[in-house]
């Protein structure tokens, strides 16, 4: 038989699409004594699993095959109806069901922001560093990418003055507990960053999977929902109930954007599994969600903190680390010219695995900084991984002086 030579067959925009580096890090790192500060997954604890069991059965013996056919490309109209009305509880947005598109994760939304917005060549801005799954999604599109510098505060608003004077369609931000960096925008930055983009003919897209999980300080305002035309809210219940039934949704004002992006869907997938999406209507119609919440980000606050005080007591001081008040990630700077991917290999022999920074940067190698997750392993697990990744970097850069 003749062998298939896929690489006269695939097409430029998959060419040009960066494999998941977490996700051949997570297939190294899959040893089970390996204590994994590299995924990026919720605490299993945090799944409602009883609930939800119980909504399986009462949407089944309520709505019989309905929950078994195919439905509307929009998503279950309560389901949207029910985020609707949180978001205008919430955040004092003026919105109804028409302004909410149900997606199959927020992942699904950066792939169908890109599919409508981007030809080759056109200007995306991001954070730098920002979420790989996002970079992925843009890429394919093959846009220019315009990085801008994320700091304690948010994004550098000077440096995004610059590029605005550039052609850009849209500008992508996570602006509560940032994956990577688990940093968050200031209020006065938001404001900064919404003052450039007034009259600006391009999309604010803010993904928003992590603040719910706030655990220190107040809600902050979004930067352009309820402010700019051009703004689109993701929000996803993956890291708040389940990442496994892919429940995500996309928020705007813009019932054009909204249209072409329902196009893009149907073309995609038809429409997000419906039996998903009534069980998690139907969970947030019969439990506690705002406690459920409550319960997981008590739970992070204690996993950060564990993470954080165990880098206070065994990293060198050379090594800095962000402190989240919020979210998953936290994330740490080597001296300057200390590669993490080097270390990586060495710290997979100690029994423990983080992510390098490399893959949240567009074109940069040997970064100096490292992404850690505290989700998802217990306290002393954490204390026990920090212990022994603290011992290689006394190792490695222990005596170096200088920090960034
Ligand atoms: C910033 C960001 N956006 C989107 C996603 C995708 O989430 P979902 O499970 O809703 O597709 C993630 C997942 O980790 C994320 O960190």
């Amino acid at each position: 038989m003749n062998c298939l030579n896929t690489d006269q067959l695939i097409s430029e925009q998959i060419r040009h699409t960066p494999p998941s580096f977490i996700r051949s890090i997570l297939n190294t790192a899959a040893d089970p004594e390996i204590i994994s500060f590299a995924g990026g997954l919720p605490n299993p604890a945090s799944f409602p699993q009883e609930a939800l069991l119980a909504s399986m059965e009462r949407i089944v013996t309520t709505y019989g095959s309905r929950v078994f056919q195919y439905s509307i490309t929009a998503g279950l109209l309560q389901l949207r109806e029910t985020i609707a009305d949180r978001y205008r509880k919430k955040f004092g947005l003026n919105l109804g069901a028409d302004h909410v598109l149900i997606t199959t994760g927020s992942q699904q939304a950066l792939d169908l922001l890109s599919k409508v917005l981007l030809n080759p060549g056109d200007g995306v801005i991001v954070e730098k560093p920002s979420y790989l799954g996002a970079l992925q999604a843009f890429s394919q599109y093959r846009p220019a990418f315009h990085p801008v510098e994320l700091s304690e505060n948010g994004m550098n608003p000077e440096q995004l003055k610059n590029v605005l004077q550039k052609p850009v369609k849209l500008l992508y931000a996570i602006p509560n507990f940032q994956n990577p960096t688990g940093l968050s925008y200031s209020a006065q930055n938001r404001e900064a960053i919404r003052a450039l983009l007034s009259n600006k003919n391009i999309v604010l897209v803010e993904d928003d999977p992590y603040g719910e999980l706030r655990f220190e300080g107040g809600r902050l305002p979004y930067i352009g929902a309820g402010h700019l035309p051009g703004s689109v809210l993701l929000g996803t219940f993956s890291k708040t109930i389940t990442p496994g039934m892919r429940v995500g949704f996309l928020i705007s004002e813009n019932k054009d954007l909204i249209k072409h992006l329902s196009v893009a869907k149907e073309a995609s997938d038809l429409h997000t599994n419906i039996f998903a999406q009534y069980l998690i209507w139907d969970y947030l119609q019969h439990s506690d969600y705002e406690a459920h919440i409550a319960s997981i980000t008590e739970l992070y606050r204690q996993q950060a903190q564990a993470m954080t005080e165990a880098i206070d007591r065994y990293f060198p001081p050379s090594v800095s680390a962000t402190r989240p008040r919020g979210g998953m990630f936290l994330w740490v700077t080597l001296p300057k010219g200390i590669s993490a991917l080097s270390l990586f290999p060495l710290a997979l022999e100690r029994k423990v695995a983080f992510v390098p920074g490399d893959p949240f940067y567009i074109n940069e190698k040997d970064v100096n900084a490292m992404r850690l997750n505290y989700s998802n392993a217990d306290c002393p697990t954490i204390e026990e991984g920090i212990r022994r990744l603290g011992e290689l970097l006394w190792e490695k850069v222990g005596h170096s002086l200088c920090r960034k």
